[in-house]
């Protein structure tokens, strides 16, 4: 058999140095536990758009739909801020998930001891918090006609369109009470039933789904502003919660901040399954590019290391190599490694980009 595959598009800003990371933990894998992937690389992005003028080649695209899995860095900067909107480096990245239709995002809030104090909350807020936010990806408001800026008598009007068909609601409501059952068994569905029908529909879906086939799972319906403000509050009420794009973008950089920092955090995007079993898949950092950063060997390529970590356990099956990822990770953190994001104390030199990957791999050692 043939190894799996993974195309890697490490992107703009900070992306490549983060996943400059990635790749010797892979190559650790293929050396030290017998892991082999095929590994290739292509551009999105900004630097896509640099080389071809569209952040997202057809070949890639077609690439993308071939491969086991896609590991993403980050796109984005100020340079493409005056570029037209259908070829800005995040449409890259929208079409990538559109056309390989990753619905379901997993993007995970843990909070790691070491680092509880980090975080804006209080330390017995986030302390062992533990959190799954399933964030619809591919429709609602981020893709749903018409949409555009048109003339209306003497002014323009900015138009987005919020929908979800039955289908799209169904099978993402799906994936939380699957995955809540591996985990605490529990579902927080949020939306606006209150003043969109869209969430109307939401609601009385998910509740279908849950009374038909997952009577087991504890489900809760909240709305999302309500939501957010419970996040903040005590997020440990929380186990599972799934929710539609635009809401759960908002919804999980907040999770993400109640960690102590989004470079902290990773996400898996899935589809349906592939011939082979595996799910269309893209793995990314839930940070952005973080331009003001970029290229100086500051940035904490954590996130995206953490991703990788998701890729085996979701595509390859290989829930104990992820675990021991996160086990190394954790491990780095409780020695006191420290990239510049997560405020080293006063009067210490942060760790750079490489020195973190090398604590990493240091870890992942002792794990032999
Ligand atoms: C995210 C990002 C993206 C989004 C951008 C970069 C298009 O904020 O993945 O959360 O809005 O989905
Ligand atoms: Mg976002």
């Amino acid at each position: 058999m043939s190894n799996p595959s993974i195309l890697i598009l490490a992107g703009d800003g900070i992306g490549p140095e983060v996943m400059g990371q990635v790749t010797r933990i892979i190559d650790w894998f293929g050396h030290k536990r017998g892991l082999t992937f095929d590994v290739s690389e292509d551009l999105v992005g900004g630097a896509a758009y640099d080389a071809h003028g569209t952040p997202l080649h057809d070949d890639t695209m077609a690439k993308a739909q071939e491969v086991d899995a896609v590991l993403l860095g980050a796109v984005g900067g100020p340079k493409y801020d005056d570029l037209d909107f259908s070829v800005k480096p995040e449409r890259g990245l929208l079409r990538l998930r559109k056309e390989m239709d990753l619905f379901a995002n997993l993007r995970p809030a843990q909070c790691f001891d070491a680092l509880a104090d980090f975080s804006s909350l209080k330390k017995d807020v986030v302390a062992g918090l533990d959190i799954m936010i399933v964030r619809e990806l591919t429709s609602g408001i981020y893709f749903g006609e018409p949409r555009g800026i048109i003339e209306e008598g003497n002014e323009r009007v900015g138009i987005n369109t919020q929908r979800y068909t039955e289908s799209e609601i169904d099978r993402v409501a799906r994936s939380a009470f699957e995955l809540a059952r591996r985990r605490g068994n529990k579902v927080c569905s949020m939306e606006k039933a209150n003043v969109m029908e869209s969430g109307i529909l939401w609601r009385e879906i998910v509740q279908k789904v849950h009374d038909e086939d997952y009577p087991d799972v504890e489900l809760s319906h909240m709305y999302a502003d309500a939501g957010v403000m419970q996040l903040c509050r005590w997020p440990k009420q929380f186990d599972v919660i799934v929710t539609d794009n635009l809401f759960g973008d908002l919804l999980s950089d907040a999770a993400a901040m109640l960690t102590g920092s989004l470079g902290m955090l990773p996400s898996a995007s899935l589809g349906a399954p592939m011939a082979n079993g595996r799910p269309k898949a893209l793995y990314e950092p839930v940070h952005g590019s973080a331009p003001d950063i970029a290229g100086q060997n500051k940035a904490n390529p954590i996130a995206c290391i953490l991703s990788f970590a998701m890729a085996l356990r979701y595509s390859f099956d290989k829930g104990d190599e992820a675990d021991r990822i996160e086990k190394a990770v954790e491990n780095v953190l409780a020695n006191g490694v420290r990239t510049a994001d997560l405020m080293p104390s006063a009067g210490e030199t942060p760790a750079t980009t490489r020195d973190m990957g090398d604590a990493v791999l240091a870890e992942l050692d002792k794990t032999l």
